[in-house]
Order: structure tokens, then C-alpha cells, then sequence
């Protein structure tokens, strides 16, 4: 095929952004282009937006911004605006930008080769975010799959109908609906035989999996994808805790590729937060599932995502929000500053509470998680974990008590824990993607040191 040109995309946001980012690589592949990771080379830009929150948003549209500079000087680039916020903001994003030639959505990628033609034969402007029934399958582009590493996003299920009420998802990513099994395997096995050996699929709720579609379990596909002999590792996000079922958690207790992680996002500690938040659950009823989570899962690690100052909230209800996390002691955390989202109905809600108390509840709040981190990775100390080798460490740790001349001899190297914490260990350049047995020696805040078992 003729070379079309040279193509960079950029991507903002969540893993599902990621891992979008990879399809419309692979049909801009498909159409001709090749991959540039310099802008300044490239005749296609594709900036793959997010809008979870306010500044999500404006690194997009600054970003685009920039874009709009480069194409003064580069009048035939081709500009792209893709995923959450093109969605969003359909053609007023060119109102704000007048010089984007494509305005994608998220669901809209079965035409981005036929718009791509369109532009080429003089059209511009174009919007396109009609919503769809079908997911558009396109096989991965696994051409050069190993230089980014061995661990790949696979998205079983677009969409959520969850309507938390400070979450843009529902009105950017539409629909929940599902992939089929079979060609979630297919791409699965794909990727495993080009080397890939950890998967983690995704979905806004992957308890729902299958369901409208009257297909097998999320917890049925786990055990699909546990037989897929080239892959080691499993990993999934996310679950909603009110639709975390018994069989997802036997399921993760079972089969032996499905690491002993769970994410689990929690967002708050008050009851009357949760309520207002619409997440259909109380702190009691997360608090019953942690339990039986680490009943029947012992040692398995858990994170959670968690939001400070959502509107109205009181400093005793952000307080019950710490003391949750003193009572589950979470692996890690993800926590935010509730951001206004002009299309969520949270944004209309009364009680704002102002940004620097935000900023004072984020930082009290992560200042606890810092003790429940470093308790959770002590705990390690001694213990035998296998760990996904991911390659050489970029920095150099100092092994305690080694000899700077011991230090030179010996090659860093790196990789991860089933509950995914980073492992630095002196290694013999073991290859990418093997799993070791790894002692854990030390443990700090955000990783831990070992070395070879047995070795
Ligand atoms: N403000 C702050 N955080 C948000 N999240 C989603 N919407 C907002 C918002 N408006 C957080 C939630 C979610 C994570 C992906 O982002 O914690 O789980
Ligand atoms: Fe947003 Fe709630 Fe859906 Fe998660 S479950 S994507 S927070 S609406």
C-alpha cells in the first residue's frame, strides 16, 4: 500500500483511552500511515481526549491548541479530535477550534478511514458522534507489540448506565453493551501469540458483562481466558461494588492466572454521600463485600478510587471517608478533588465546597494512605512473590547494604507483583516477561527490593 504519511496520536485519560488510542493506530496502519512518535513529523494528529474531570479537559483542549500552531505552518496536516470530549462537545469543539478538520466520537471509529478519504478530497469540519448498537472490532495491530512491553488492555464492554451523578461516562461513552467472547478470545490469543502475557480487560463495570446480551458471565470469560496458554496473567477493571458477585470472587480465588487484585472504587465513607452520589450501596455493604472478598481470597490486595468534596459534603462526612480506609487499609488509592462536570447532574447540586478544602481533604487523605501503603508492602518483607518481568529498571536502587562495586556488577531489574506493586531486583538481564519467584528484602512507599529466590 502507498504510505500515506506519518501519524501521532495523543492520548489523555483512562485505560480505556489506551487502549482506543491502539485501534485507531491500527486503522490509520491500515490506511497507510505509519506510526511517528515526533508532531512535529506528522500529517495526521489524533488527539484522544478525556473529560472525567475539568482539567482532563482543558490538557486537550490545550493540546489542541498547540495543534492549531502547528497547522500555520503545515496547512495539509490533518487534524483529529477523538474519544470523551469530542463526544461531548460534538461541533462546538470547533467553535473553540475552527481549524479541526475531524470531530470523532466514541463510538464512531467504524468511519474514521471513511472520513480520513473525505478529508483528503477537500472536506473539513466533520463531526461524527452518532451513537451506535455495535462495537467496531478491529484486530490489533501486534506489528511491534513487544516494544511496549508485555502487558496489553483488552476492552470487553463499552458504555455504563450507572449515572453516578458527578460521572460524564454515561453521556460520553454511551450504552453499556458488550463484546462477544468470541472475538474478545480471538484478540486475546492474538496478542499471547505475539508475545504478550498479561491482559487486563476492561470495562466501566465488568460485573455486568454479557448481560443484556444473554452471553456467558464476566466470571465464565475469566475462565475462558484463564485457558489461553500464552498468557500468564489476568487482571480486570473495574468492579461496582453493588454488583461484585460471589461467583467473581470464587472465580478470582480459582483459577490461578486471575492476579489476587481486586479494584474496587468506594468514592465515599457517608452514607448520605453515596446516596447523593447514586451508587446504590452503603458503607455497610461495601464493608460485607471487602469481608468476603478477603474470607475467600486471603492476602488479596485492594485498591480503590475515592472523591473529596463532593457537594455538600461536611468535614464529618470526609471523616468517615478516612476512617473507611482505616478499616479496609487499602493496597492503594486513587482519590480526587470532585471537579464540576457541566453535563452530570452533580454540577447543579448545592453545597459546593471550595478548592483549597478540597485540596486540604486530598492531602490529609493521601497522607493516611501513605501509612497503609508502607504497612501493606512491609507486610511482604520476607515473603516469596511471583513477579511479571518487565525489563531493565530505568534508576539504579541502591540493594541495602551492597558495596558500590557489588552495585555495577549486578543488572537492576524490574517487574511487578500479582497485586501489582513494583519490584526492583538484581537480576542476570532475565528476560521480559518470564515470571520469577522474587524474596522481598525491603519495602518502601512505592516499591519493593528483592532478589532471586533460590538464587
Ligand atoms: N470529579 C472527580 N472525580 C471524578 N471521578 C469521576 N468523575 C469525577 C468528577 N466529576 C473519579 C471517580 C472514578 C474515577 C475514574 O474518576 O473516582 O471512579
Ligand atoms: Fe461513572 Fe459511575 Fe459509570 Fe463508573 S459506574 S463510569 S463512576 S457512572
Amino acid at each position: 500500500m502507498k504510505c500515506s504519511g506519518a501519524a501521532y496520536i495523543y492520548t489523555i485519560g483512562c485505560q480505556m483511552n489506551v487502549y482506543d488510542s491502539q485501534r485507531l493506530m491500527s486503522i490509520l496502519k491500515s490506511s497507510g500511515y505509519e506510526e511517528t512518535k515526533v508532531l512535529e513529523d506528522a500529517d495526521i494528529v489524533v488527539c484522544n481526549t478525556c473529560t472525567i474531570r475539568h482539567k482532563a479537559q482543558e490538557k486537550a483542549y490545550s493540546f489542541l491548541g498547540r495543534l492549531g500552531k502547528l497547522k500555520k505552518k503545515k496547512p495539509h496536516l490533518i487534524s483529529v479530535i477523538a474519544g470523551c470530549v469530542a463526544q461531548q462537545d460534538g461541533k462546538n469543539a470547533l467553535k473553540r477550534l475552527p481549524y479541526i478538520d475531524i470531530v470523532i466520537g466514541t463510538q464512531s471509529f467504524s468511519n474514521f478511514a471513511k472520513l480520513i478519504d473525505q478529508v483528503k478530497k477537500g472536506r473539513s469540519k466533520i463531526v461524527d458522534i452518532e451513537p451506535q448498537d455495535m462495537i467496531f472490532e478491529i484486530m490489533p495491530d501486534v506489528s511491534d507489540v513487544i516494544d511496549k512491553g508485555r502487558s496489553r488492555f483488552v476492552t470487553i464492554m463499552q458504555g455504563c448506565e450507572n449515572f453516578c451523578t458527578y460521572c460524564v461516562v454515561p453521556y460520553v461513552r454511551g450504552k453499556e453493551k458488550s463484546r462477544t467472547p468470541e472475538a474478545i478470545l480471538k484478540e486475546i490469543e492474538l496478542l499471547g501469540s505475539s508475545g504478550i502475557k498479561e491482559i487486563t480487560l476492561l470495562g466501566q463495570n465488568v460485573n455486568s458483562y454479557g448481560i443484556k446480551e444473554n452471553n456467558i458471565s464476566f466470571a465464565q470469560l475469566l475462565k475462558k481466558v484463564n485457558h489461553i496458554d500464552s498468557i500468564k496473567r489476568i487482571r480486570f477493571a473495574t468492579s461496582y461494588p453493588k454488583d461484585l458477585s460471589d461467583e467473581l470472587i470464587f472465580a478470582i480465588r480459582d483459577l490461578e492466572k486471575v492476579c489476587m487484585h481486586l479494584h474496587l472504587p468506594v468514592q465515599s465513607g457517608s452514607d448520605r454521600i453515596l446516596k447523593r452520589m447514586n451508587r446504590g450501596y452503603t458503607k455497610a455493604d461495601y464493608f460485607s463485600k471487602i469481608e468476603k472478598l478477603k474470607k475467600e481470597c486471603p492476602g488479596i490486595a485492594i485498591s480503590t478510587d475515592l472523591i473529596v468534596g463532593f457537594p455538600s459534603e461536611t468535614k464529618d462526612e470526609f471523616n468517615e471517608t478516612l476512617d473507611l480506609m482505616k478499616q479496609v487499609e487499602f493496597d492503594s488509592v486513587f482519590a480526587f478533588a470532585y471537579s464540576d462536570r457541566p453535563i452530570a447532574p452533580a454540577a447543579k447540586f448545592s453545597g459546593k465546597v471550595d478548592d483549597q478544602e478540597k485540596s486540604l481533604r486530598l492531602n490529609e487523605l493521601f497522607l493516611l494512605q501513605d501509612y497503609y501503603t508502607d504497612k501493606n508492602n512491609k507486610k511482604l518483607i520476607g515473603k516469596i512473590e511471583p513477579v511479571l518481568v518487565e525489563g531493565k529498571s530505568k534508576k539504579t536502587m541502591r540493594t541495602p547494604g551492597d558495596a558500590e562495586e557489588n552495585m555495577k556488577k549486578t543488572i537492576q531489574m524490574t517487574g511487578r507483583t500479582e497485586s501489582n506493586k513494583i519490584v526492583h531486583f538484581a537480576g542476570d538481564n532475565i528476560e521480559q516477561g518470564r515470571v520469577v519467584d522474587i524474596k522481598i528484602e525491603q519495602a518502601y512507599p512505592h516499591s519493593l527490593w528483592g532478589t532471586l529466590a533460590g538464587a
